[in-house]
């Protein structure tokens, strides 16, 4: 087991092992996640990055307690994911985890204010409506309270969908994809927004396909065909970006059988 990001006497908040997960396809399982092992520390930031297919949704499903694996293990501060039933699963994934999707999940009938409260409200938790403008502030979307979803951009919306993963204060935070509708100026505001929460004691784990993105993480952590192969401690864009390169160049040589010439 490799221990990501930085290394601290601390237990990992989440472990990781031996993880499997199959869909059903017409030609046989689909392997998306093969054995997979892994360690976070607390209040690090971890960025995964792969080709398209890689697994990096379904990791970050399961790891979240959204998706049962095939087999093997997710525990959460020493809490086996496993031996939780659906209520105990729900109220930990409200009180402890905040999710950032990568199709958003915006509930459409809902203002952005009411979206990004939505986690306290289901937790019959105290609004503070300062608390939740500061949040849509920060992303940029201080004068965008009232909107519907339908009434936002892409990237607006993928900004809601940050600050209602950021509301309840959850101990660790998967985003997937967070920044893959917004401009530079904008995703740096996220980037920066994550990269401080990490200082502050939160523990991020960002799946992203953009090497700068990337680069406001502790470490790196490279999939290909649902393994992890590679990891790359304090990244810096350039090295993630020539890593990148070549795992996607492996994988078009996986799929069409022959060497890629460019
Ligand atoms: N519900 C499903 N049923 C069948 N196969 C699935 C399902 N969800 C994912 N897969 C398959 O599992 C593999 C991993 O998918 P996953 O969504 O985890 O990839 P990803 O790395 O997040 O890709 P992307 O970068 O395109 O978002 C892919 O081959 C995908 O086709
Ligand atoms: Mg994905």
């Amino acid at each position: 087991m490799i221990p990501y990001a930085t290394a601290t006497s601390m237990p990992p908040i989440l472990r990781i092992r031996a993880l499997r997960c199959e869909y059903p396809g017409e030609a046989g399982p689909v392997h998306a996640l093969r054995d997979v092992d892994l360690s976070v520390a607390r209040s690090s930031f971890l960025a995964i990055m792969g080709p398209s297919g890689s697994g990096k949704t379904t990791l970050l499903h399961c790891a979240a307690g959204l998706q049962n694996p095939t087999s093997g293990s997710v525990e959460l501060d020493g809490q086996d994911l496993r031996g939780l039933d659906q209520v105990q699963l729900a109220r930990l994934r409200r009180r402890r985890i905040g999710f950032v999707f990568q199709s958003f999940n915006l509930l459409p009938a809902l203002s952005a204010i009411d979206n990004v409260e939505l986690p306290l409200r289901l937790d019959s938790r105290k609004i503070e409506p300062a608390r939740t403008t500061e949040l849509l502030t920060r992303v940029g979307l201080g004068n965008r309270g009232s909107h519907r979803p339908h009434q936002l951009s892409g990237g607006q919306k993928q900004r809601v969908a940050v600050a209602r993963a950021l509301i309840a204060g959850p101990d660790i935070v998967f985003a997937d994809e967070p920044t893959g509708a917004l401009d530079i100026r904008s995703a740096r505001e996220v980037l920066r927004l994550m990269r401080e929460l990490a200082d502050h004691g939160q523990t991020i784990i960002m799946v992203t396909h953009d090497p700068v993105a990337a680069s406001y993480s502790d470490a790196v952590l490279f999939l290909a065909d649902g393994r992890i192969v590679d990891h790359l401690p304090r990244p810096t864009a350039q090295q993630v970006a020539g890593r990148m390169a070549v795992l996607v160049e492996s994988a078009e040589q996986a799929v069409h059988g022959t060497a890629v010439h460019r």
